[in-house]
């Protein structure tokens, strides 16, 4: 509450008291219902840019992806500060369950300084974007869990109002890689000790669980696994058809790329399980295109990425061919990932518009992912 300065006695005596009664009326009652408001929507069905005052909701933490860690730039600058209405966090502390309703707003702030007196590392500089998503059943009926995601831009000025991304852009990821009900409670401390708190159980029971939750949830959603488009028939390096495709890997045609990575390294993706080494394969056309810095690839671009595993093993490839020229929603894309150097087995995903594959993958050039120019 901000106070017009005055000079009389009186009138500061009066200001005095009614600071206190209000104080005292608030803190009493603990109501926010009301005071903060949520997002409004414009006739096209567009989120309206929130009011500023989300800096006042639930402050839930701070995921920091700084560009030097992912360069030339991270997919969403820098830290991301993000905020939970003040009536969704109450019900998810009482409960544990996001209630239909809740906003979460995530704010992206850019490093300022990389000093400070109390020594080296990354202070937040300037607002650099802002990004949303609501759970609400009664708007997105066929979001997946009932989420839809807004993105006003990753620098000033921001949009006025914001179309929801289709499922495949951000739902996706979130569904496959969230802890809890699409939310990245695995980085959000606040939110498990209130979880916690509400169900008496201690944070670390519950870290426990998150684990079990985060790490079978990919597992369990069977459908982000399958194709949702069919694949046409393309030229290209790589072959699409799966038996051509196994043989053509298993015979290590792709070696003879020039563009490949010097060597291996950890990858920062699942493939297939973070950390472990990768080594990515780029044919001709994708290539030329990814130095020519082209926003979209041309149809036939190819990339093969080798997978080991910690024991230096090869233990399979990942595999991605652009089939179609397309719009925004990844299903332009053949995708292709086998954790085996059996032939015959099964492969993970096979297949154009595979959720699992680009919803990871939306933020890239095109999709693509990896550092260009190849280490
Ligand atoms: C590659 C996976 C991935 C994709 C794709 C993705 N996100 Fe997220 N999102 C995350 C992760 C990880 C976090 C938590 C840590 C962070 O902010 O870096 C997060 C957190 C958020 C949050 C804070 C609330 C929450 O659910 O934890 C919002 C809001 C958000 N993302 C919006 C979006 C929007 C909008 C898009 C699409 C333009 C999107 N996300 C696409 C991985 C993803
Ligand atoms: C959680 C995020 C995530 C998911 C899910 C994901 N990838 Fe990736 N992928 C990455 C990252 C990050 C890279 C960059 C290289 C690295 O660090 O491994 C990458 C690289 C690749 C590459 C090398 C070309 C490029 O884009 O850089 C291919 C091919 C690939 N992925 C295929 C797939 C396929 C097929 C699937 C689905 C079965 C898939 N990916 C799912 C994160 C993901």
């Amino acid at each position: 509450m901000k106070l017009r300065s005055s000079t009389t006695p009186f009138s500061v005596g009066l200001a005095a008291l009614i600071v206190l009664v209000t104080g005292l009326f608030f803190w009493s009652s603990a109501v926010y219902a009301g005071d903060f408001p949520k997002p409004s929507y414009n006739d096209k069905g567009e989120m309206i840019r929130p009011d500023i005052s989300y800096r006042e909701w639930v402050y839930v933490g701070t995921p920091l992806t700084p560009n030097d860690l992912n360069p030339p730039e991270a997919p969403f600058p820098e830290f991301h500060n993000v905020y939970i209405h003040p009536d969704d966090f109450d019900h998810y502390k009482r409960t544990g369950k996001f209630p239909d309703g809740t906003v979460m707003i995530k704010e992206l702030v850019l490093v300022g300084a990389t000093a400070a007196v109390s020594g080296k590392g990354y202070f937040q500089g300037d607002f650099a974007g802002l990004e949303a998503t609501v759970k609400d059943s009664q708007r997105f009926p066929d979001e997946p869990g009932h989420w839809a995601y807004f993105t006003f831009g990753h620098s000033y000025p921001l949009a006025d109002s914001a179309a929801a991304f289709p499922a495949a852009a951000c739902n996706a990821c979130h569904e496959a890689s969230a802890a809890d009900d699409f939310v990245f409670t695995q980085y959000y401390p606040v939110l498990r000790a209130a979880k916690a708190a509400g169900s008496g159980r201690s944070m670390n029971q519950d870290n426990e669980t998150f684990d079990k939750i985060a790490s079978g949830m990919a597992s369990a959603m069977g459908v982000i696994f399958q194709p949702t488009a069919k694949t046409a028939k393309v030229k290209s390096a790589v072959p699409t058809d799966q038996d051509k495709l196994f043989k053509y890997l298993k015979s290590g045609d792709y070696k003879k790329f020039e563009a490949q990575e010097s060597g291996q390294h950890a990858t920062a993706g699942p493939h297939t399980n973070i950390g472990w080494p990768v080594r990515v394969f780029l044919d001709p056309v994708l290539d030329g295109s990814l130095a020519a810095g082209n926003a979209e690839h041309p149809v036939g671009s190819s990339a093969v990425k080798e997978m080991y595993a910690d024991n230096g093993d090869l233990q399979g490839w990942a595999v991605m061919i652009k089939t179609e020229k397309e719009g925004a929603s990844g299903a332009g894309w053949f995708w292709y990932e086998v954790t085996s150097t059996t032939e015959g087995d099964d492969p993970v995903a096979i297949g154009n518009g595979v959720p699992l594959c680009f919803g990871c993958h939306f933020p890239g050039q095109d999709f693509v992912l990896t550092n260009y120019p190849l280490r």
